[in-house]
């Protein structure tokens, strides 16, 4: 399967519905033209007014998505507006849309291979992603390919960055098949991974580093509890900072182990703690401060060396809504606008992003900062999680596997493409940009 061409345009072959044969009257040729214009007319008027917009989407959005794929092929610039913002817009419906690649074909990380693993309802396969004011073109993989040629594109953080990189990867491999440099022999680990494009010189790497500094605990050993971290705030992790010099594009995703719990430290002394009700209370610092010292210090280092471009990927919100497999995230489809709103700490962590990349713009003029603003689509994507569908099929086996019900990575292919899409637009455009 291609990885980005759009698979319903194909389907709207025109066909005439008595099969092209001649019709029983004739009219005069101009009296067709006026009839038929005065159809159409009526028809789209009957659309306007009549029906639901998830209707006029279904006969729009191939539509427009031809019209803009036809447009980008032509022109040889990168698509999109100039002063579009991709992070605000709706999810419309375009059935297949999504249907991007095959997992499995791609080798991703088993717990997000949620077709494999049993998900039947494909429903989540068939939205696409429409930015306010203008366009969001399909994953060009020739296109991205072209404008790293050369370069080391990594992803640091958190485990939605390894869902986002695993994503890049797939939309890539079906042109470009990669070579993989390196894998962790555990299947479940995956804490660093890294593929060669050898076509066009291009090396894509995951680093985990929940917290971006240097961390122990669970953020090393799964099996420990959940808040059990110790982080040091003046220290970066080790693995990702070693090779931060051979960087050309960084996207920097954390925030969800931030909201877990840790220690944090400045050397060997205690600076503070959050959700450790067993220490002092005195020493309750939060999380947004520990992740605020985390990014500057990750920006400054990130700021010397060659010229590069700096990603900051906003909070990606969970969708968990109970405990038990049917509610783990048992919604078919998106919300409807309003439905829900972010709550304040996802609002809090979104805006934190915007203000280090501007703080950071301040601080350094060969380093571009630039906000991946993911928020707002992933927020409304409660459909697009593997929920139950992590190992296997949950109906099948009958046991207890709500435990692992996952409501907040997202299914290969899924809404998470969408990331890479913003991100092949923002690394475009105004040509030449990326350093
Ligand atoms: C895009 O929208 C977000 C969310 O509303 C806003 O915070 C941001 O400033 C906007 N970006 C631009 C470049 O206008
Ligand atoms: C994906 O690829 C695998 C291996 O080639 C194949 O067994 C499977 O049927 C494919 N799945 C889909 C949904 O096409
Ligand atoms: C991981 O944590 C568990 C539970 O605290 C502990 O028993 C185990 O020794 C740790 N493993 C490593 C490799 O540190
Ligand atoms: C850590 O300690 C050093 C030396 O005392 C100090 O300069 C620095 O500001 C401290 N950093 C934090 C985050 O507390
Ligand atoms: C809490 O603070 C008190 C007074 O500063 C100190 O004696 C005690 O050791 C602290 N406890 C912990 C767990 O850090």
């Amino acid at each position: 399967m291609r990885a980005n061409k759009p698979l319903h345009p194909q389907k709207q072959k025109l066909s005439s519905p008595n099969g092209g044969k001649p019709g029983y009257f004739i009219l005069p040729k101009s009296a067709c033209i006026w009839f038929s214009c005065g159809f159409v007319s009526l028809a789209l008027l009957h659309l306007f007014c009549c029906s639901s917009s998830g209707a006029r989407e279904a006969v729009f959005s191939p539509l427009l998505q031809y019209v803009d794929d036809t447009y980008n092929f032509i022109s040889s610039g990168p698509g999109g507006g100039k002063s579009c913002n991709y992070s605000e817009g709706r999810w419309v419906w375009a059935p297949g849309h999504a249907r991007r690649y095959n997992a499995t074909e791609c080798n991703v990380k088993w717990s997000h291979n949620c077709i494999r693993n049993g998900r039947h309802d494909t429903g989540y396969l068939d939205w696409r992603w429409q930015p306010e004011g203008c366009r969001l073109p399909a994953f060009d993989a020739k296109r991205f390919l072209s404008a790293m040629r050369g370069k080391h594109v990594a992803f640091v953080g958190d485990s939605m960055a390894r869902n986002q990189v695993q994503s890049l990867i797939c939309l890539l491999s079906a042109a470009f098949p990669p070579r993989i440099v390196y894998r962790d022999p555990e299947p479940w680990k995956c804490y660093f991974w890294r593929w060669a494009f050898p076509t066009h010189d291009v090396t894509v790497s995951f680093y985990w580093a929940p917290f971006i500094a240097r961390a122990t605990g669970k953020a090393v050993n799964e099996s420990m509890a959940q808040n059990m971290n110790y982080v040091y705030l003046d220290a970066l992790d080790d693995r990702w900072a070693a090779d931060a010099d051979t960087m050309d594009v960084v996207v920097l995703t954390a925030g969800h182990w931030f909201l877990n719990g840790a220690i944090y430290y400045n050397g060997s002394r205690v600076i503070g703690h959050h959700v450790h009700d067993e220490l002092n209370a005195s020493d309750i610092i939060g999380y947004a401060w520990p992740m605020q010292l985390a990014y500057r210090m990750a920006l400054d280092r990130l700021s010397s060396g060659r010229p590069r471009t700096v990603m900051l990927a906003t909070f990606s919100p969970p969708h968990f809504e109970g405990r038990t497999l049917t509610t783990g995230c048992p919604r078919k489809g998106p919300y409807e606008e309003g439905e829900k709103e972010l709550r304040p700490v996802e609002k809090e962590l979104r805006s934190l992003m915007y203000e280090e990349a501007e703080a950071a713009t301040r601080r350094s003029g060969t380093t571009r900062v630039e906000v991946l603003d993911v928020t707002k689509l992933a927020f409304m994507r409660p459909d697009g999680h593997p929920g139950a569908y992590t190992h296997g099929d949950p109906s099948a086996s009958g046991v207890h596997k709500w435990m692992l019900a996952d409501c907040l990575h997202f299914c290969l292919p899924g809404p998470v493409d969408t990331f890479n899409e913003i991100l092949q637009q923002l690394l475009t455009k105004s040509q030449g940009e990326v350093r």
